[in-house]
């Protein structure tokens, strides 16, 4: 069993893109400036947030957090999406989803400029990523194809089975790694809430990418010996022993299941640091892209 540690590569990932921002400076170019649009206090987006403004600051981009109130009326969010469109400081941004619930996300996230949308949310980019189209692809699966890619799993040929079929990630990763070339090409079955014969194919799956939100829902008995798990699950299970009043688990029983797995991602530390360094990747993107 091999743990594809999320943590070290998205590290790697970071310095990579630190050194090219050394070098932008070096020239006396403008360094990529991400924002980040967050509406109410959801403990966990405060996190991601704050998580996400934290690794700017590191790697060296300029940020910006725009951190509005929960009663924030749509028009006025949309104000505020316009003003980041039309803001030339601004390369890329995003818009912390969940929204709260009077706001329409569908009508937000369609206000974004395509071309600064780095979480790959826009019709366009959706669009253009399913037609093999430079476009942004949304962080954590393509965090997810890059930890892969990385570690060398082989994905031509194998048969994939995504659990979940959300449009951050169950849809896109199974477009992604059903896609011509040498990163994906696998055979994919995308299953969800409504699929009836779920441990048949999950026992078929040489690669198993889960992004349900339920803990520990994936058990030993559902996966066959040498699976590759990718586990996108992180919940916040109460707990009130712990000084934080929760532990972060994800969808797979890990202490059984590693045990039968020739790779997987343990959480925390897997998935969710790749997606915070893909989100600086399409950042760096958009700044090139800007500039050209
Ligand atoms: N909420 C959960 N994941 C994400 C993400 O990748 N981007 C944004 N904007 N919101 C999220």
């Amino acid at each position: 069993m091999k743990i594809l540690d999320g943590k070290k590569i998205s590290n790697q990932i970071k310095n990579e893109i630190a050194f090219e921002v050394e070098g932008m400076k070096a020239r006396g170019e403008k360094v990529p400036h991400l924002a980040a649009v967050l509406v109410g206090n959801d403990g966990a987006s405060l996190t991601y947030v704050g998580s996400k403004v934290r690794s700017c600051k590191k790697i060296g981009f300029d940020s910006t957090l725009v951190h509005l109130p929960e009663e924030t009326t749509e028009e006025d969010l949309l104000k505020e999406v316009r003003a980041l469109n039309e803001n030339d400081d601004i390369d890329g941004y995003i818009v912390q989803l969940p929204l709260p619930k009077h706001i329409n996300e569908q009508k937000v996230l369609m206000a974004v400029d395509a071309n600064k949308d780095v979480d790959g949310f826009h019709p366009t980019n959706f669009g253009k990523m399913a037609l093999d189209m430079d476009s942004f692809i949304s962080a954590t699966p393509f965090g997810i194809m890059e930890l892969m890619r990385r570690y060398n799993v082989e994905t031509s040929g194998k048969h994939v089975v995504v659990i979940g079929r959300s449009h951050i990630v169950g849809r896109p990763i199974s477009i992604l790694m059903s896609q011509k070339g040498k990163a994906a090409d696998a055979t994919v079955t995308l299953t969800h809430s409504r699929t009836k014969n779920l441990k048949e194919l999950t026992l078929q799956a040489d690669i198993i990418v889960s992004a349900l939100g339920i803990p520990h829902f994936l058990k030993a008995d559902m996966v066959k010996d040498g699976v590759v798990i990718i586990d996108v699950g992180i919940t916040r299970v109460p707990d009130e022993t712990l000084e934080k009043g929760y532990y972060l688990a994800g969808d797979v029983d890990f202490e059984n299941v590693s045990k039968k797995s020739s790779f997987i991602t343990p959480v925390p530390g897997g998935v969710g640091p790749m997606t915070i360094a893909m989100l600086l990747k399409n950042t760096l993107l958009a700044r090139e892209r800007h500039r050209n």
